[in-house]
């Protein structure tokens, strides 16, 4: 019986922003190892990782072919932390050795990219989760199974935003010089900024808490003169009709990673930000508003019981993500074991959820291109 699983991660160099993150939120999972890596595209920054993570230097790797090559067979998964053109060709390397995949967001550059992964994926019955960590939160998990047990009725209206700070300074540079440079730069990015990076969340995180799938959305994009957008405005019809309105800006003075999610229902609403993770609130038609909080009273729904800590000790960003290996961990432990994945196992971010990021962000530019026309997402 299989209870541990080993990983290797590409990207997450010692000054790598998202990497860090993963392993302190798989580092909260006994059952997972960092065994190997190619943490960096230069070699010393690579030495300096091996050093620095205990992992042992005849499985630090220089490019992540040789990787997939070499710990085919020897490790359960890997999770890529890389700017976003490395994404596909890096997972695909590891798809193709058998390797399952933990990728960052947005899944890749292009459509056809990410349905190739899509394909590959299904084809070797690998296990690919794509890493949209706010529905790790365990009050996201809340608000949709209230959603779905019908606590605010028929959903009416959504109202969502992300809003930061990180290119603000942006605006006042000539040149794109910036320590962000790959983000702001279509050669690294693809064709969409905010949109591929902190749009996506927005878009599978409505869907995730309501089920909501997008039909077509009109879109505006504010560039400022740079290469790529850096503000977006979309309005969107779901397929049963309802209308929704998502805000995206990455120059927003003082702003930092707020997303805020409101749901509007025929017999209530919810409400919630990330600026305040471990709080839901709940406005049932007719009654005064109430404040859901984390591992508190009057959470009746299954997810209330997934907290790790006490009622007002703040969980977070780490365990957020950790939530979302949780599942993956038990899934690929559960098929390694011969058993089969529970609903519960399985709530992760799949890679048809990486696809549907990629077809997001590509209509929104499409609609902003063409005088804002309305464009269809199938
Ligand atoms: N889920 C989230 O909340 C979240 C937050 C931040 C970033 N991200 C995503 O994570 C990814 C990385 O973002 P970041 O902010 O950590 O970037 P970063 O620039 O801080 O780090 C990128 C890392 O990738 C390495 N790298 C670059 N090219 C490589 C290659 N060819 N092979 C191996 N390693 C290579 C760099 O050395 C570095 O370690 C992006 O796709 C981004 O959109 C997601």
């Amino acid at each position: 019986m299989f209870k541990e699983v080993t990983y290797g991660m590409v990207g997450g160099d010692l000054k790598a922003l998202i990497g860090e993150c993963h392993r302190k939120a798989l580092g909260l999972d006994p059952r997972a190892k960092l065994v190997c890596g190619c943490f960096s595209a230069i070699d010393e920054l690579n030495d300096e990782c091996a050093e620095a993570y205990h992992v042992d230097k005849s499985r630090v790797y220089y490019n992540a072919e040789d990787m997939a090559k070499a710990e085919a067979g020897k490790i359960d998964f890997v999770s890529i932390c890389t700017p976003n053109f490395v994404h596909y060709s890096a997972a695909k390397t590891f798809l193709e050795h058998g390797i399952n995949v933990v990728c960052e967001k947005p899944l890749t550059l292009t459509v056809e990219e990410a349905e190739d992964l899509a394909r590959i994926a299904k084809e070797k019955k690998l296990v690919f989760a794509v890493d949209y960590c706010y529905s790790g939160y365990v009050m996201c998990k809340v608000m949709k199974q209230m959603i779905a047990r019908g606590d605010i009725g028929q959903i009416i209206a959504v109202n969502a935003n992300y809003i930061e700070n990180s290119f603000l300074s942006l605006l006042a540079e000539k040149e794109q010089v910036n320590g962000r440079i790959w983000r702001t730069d279509p050669k690294y990015s693809g064709i969409s900024n905010t949109c591929a990076d902190d749009g996506t969340h927005v878009e599978h995180l409505v869907h995730y808490v309501t089920g909501l799938k997008i039909k077509r959305l009109l879109a505006t994009t504010d560039t400022f003169g740079k290469k790529l957008d850096l503000n977006d405005n979309i309005i969107l019809e779901y397929e049963n009709g309802v209308h929704g309105a998502y805000w995206f800006t990455q120059v927003a003075c003082g702003c930092p990673n707020e997303i805020d999610l409101r749901i509007m229902g025929t017999e209530g609403c919810l409400e919630w930000h990330q600026t305040r993770p471990d709080e839901v609130v709940y406005i049932k038609k007719g009654e005064a508003p109430r404040t859901l909080c984390r591992a508190g009273d009057g959470i009746d729904v299954p997810a209330g019981k997934l907290a790790r800590v006490p009622f007002g000790h703040p969980e977070g960003y780490y365990i957020a993500i950790a939530n979302i290996y949780r599942s993956v961990i038990d899934t690929i432990l559960k098929l390694k074991n011969g058993e089969t994945p529970t609903e519960e196992d399985l709530d992760f971010p799949d890679v048809e959820t990486g696809v549907n990021g990629v077809k997001f962000f590509h209509a929104v530019v499409e609609s902003a291109q063409n005088n804002s026309k309305w464009v269809e997402i199938n």
